[in-house]
């Protein structure tokens, strides 16, 4: 891809999120978004396309799409593909990976259509491409309705993978799924977060990131890095003008947790983020929190029974962490995740369902007080 000519780009996002991702997309001034179920198209130069990788917070991955045509038979495709000029996304010597889906057209084999794309980048290379299925430059093969579209992967590792998130403990939620949230509940850092049942702190360093001013991709590699028009020059410089940004987180952010190896695993991952003097850890149970006054948004991903789950029954389980809300954070905006709507109704409080989300595949919904 060179830096002068517009392409056509997608970020992919996970269900629920397109809304909120085009929202991002706007605020950084991207040209001519498409809102599809999935994604959102739009129109960027190469430093664009940086930039949606250095900044996006709620997208999984940003690709290029550099190919579309008709088409019915095997060895069409493979004289169209060896057209394309590969040459500006791979090196003779990247190993591909072809991820393939296909529906309700005649080229219906997706390990043969990922055969004849390896066979004819190959030959537009004029070298043998080691096929390999994970790792590898990602190359994304839609065919619908005899069409193929095909797109290049900008990002490499999934970006919710900020890079500083390595501490684990149970049932984590993507990080790019706690930015989404925040978003549409319409935090952008300008009143106090909390959220009590912390975890790994997602919601905490997310939040924090984003009050801080701190882009989320400054600590990662892209896929791009190792296109052959790489530009490290303009990279840093997109990187440096993101630092002049940052400013001293402005709200207090604060989380606890009962289980002490998730709140040390939280700690870890505010550390290698430096992010640990703008966020206040408890190791508390929820009941044992103190009151917090003033306003704000609470927020929490709560056990549903699914990969965590409870001592007591979910609904009384629910009941109780409703009444707790209410004790230690009369006046705030309360918000959780959860999948079943009786679980929400048993907190007692006067919640919205906000959207409906994947997390790690599962379908939650996002409840929030007004
Ligand atoms: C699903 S996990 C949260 C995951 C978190 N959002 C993340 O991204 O890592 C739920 C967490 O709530 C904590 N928890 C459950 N009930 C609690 C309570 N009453 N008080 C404090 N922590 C609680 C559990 O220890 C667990 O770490």
């Amino acid at each position: 891809m060179d830096h002068k000519h517009p392409e056509n780009l997608f970020a992919i996002v996970a269900p629920g999120l397109e809304a909120i991702c085009a929202r991002e997309l706007a605020g950084l001034g991207m040209a001519d978004l498409e809102v599809v179920p999935g994604g959102i198209g739009f129109i960027g130069r190469l430093a664009d396309l940086y930039r949606a990788n250095l900044r996006l917070r709620t997208a999984s991955r940003v690709v290029v799409r550099f190919a579309r045509f008709r088409c019915r038979a095997f060895p069409d495709l493979y004289r169209a593909a060896a057209r394309l000029p590969w040459g500006r996304f791979l090196r003779s010597d990247t190993p591909v990976h072809c991820r393939v889906t296909s529906r309700n057209s005649r080229l219906i084999h997706t390990g043969r259509i990922a055969e004849t794309l390896q066979a004819a980048i190959g030959h537009a290379l004029g070298q043998e491409v080691a096929p390999v299925d994970a790792g590898g430059q990602l190359l994304l093969a839609r065919v619908v309705d005899d069409i193929v579209e095909l797109s290049i992967d900008s990002s490499g590792e999934l970006l919710h993978r900020r890079g500083y998130r390595t501490s684990v403990a149970a049932a984590p939620l993507r990080e790019s799924l706690a930015a989404g949230v925040l978003g549409l509940l319409d935090w952008d850092g300008g009143e106090p977060l909390a959220d009590p049942l912390c975890g790994t702190g997602t919601f905490l360093l997310e939040g924090a990131l984003l009050a801080a001013g701190r882009v989320p991709g400054l600590q990662r590699q892209f896929a791009f890095m190792h296109w052959p028009g790489y530009r490290a020059g303009l990279w840093e410089q997109l990187c440096s003008e993101a630092r002049r940004e940052e400013r001293l987180c402005p709200v207090a952010i604060s989380g606890g947790d009962a289980d002490a190896g998730a709140l040390a695993a939280a700690d870890a991952n505010l550390a290698r983020a430096g992010l640990v003097s703008d966020v206040v850890l408890h190791h508390l149970p929820l009941a044992a929190q103190p009151v917090h006054s003033g306003s704000g948004l609470v927020v929490c991903n709560p056990p549903y029974g699914k990969r965590l789950t409870t001592d007591e029954p979910m609904e009384d389980y629910f009941a109780g962490l409703g009444r707790e809300l209410r004790r230690a954070y009369p006046r705030w905006r309360k918000a959780l995740l959860c999948p079943d709507p009786r679980l929400a109704r048993a907190t007692g409080l006067p919640l919205r369902n906000v959207a409906e989300l994947d997390n790690g595949g599962l379908k939650v919904f996002l409840y929030a007080t007004d």
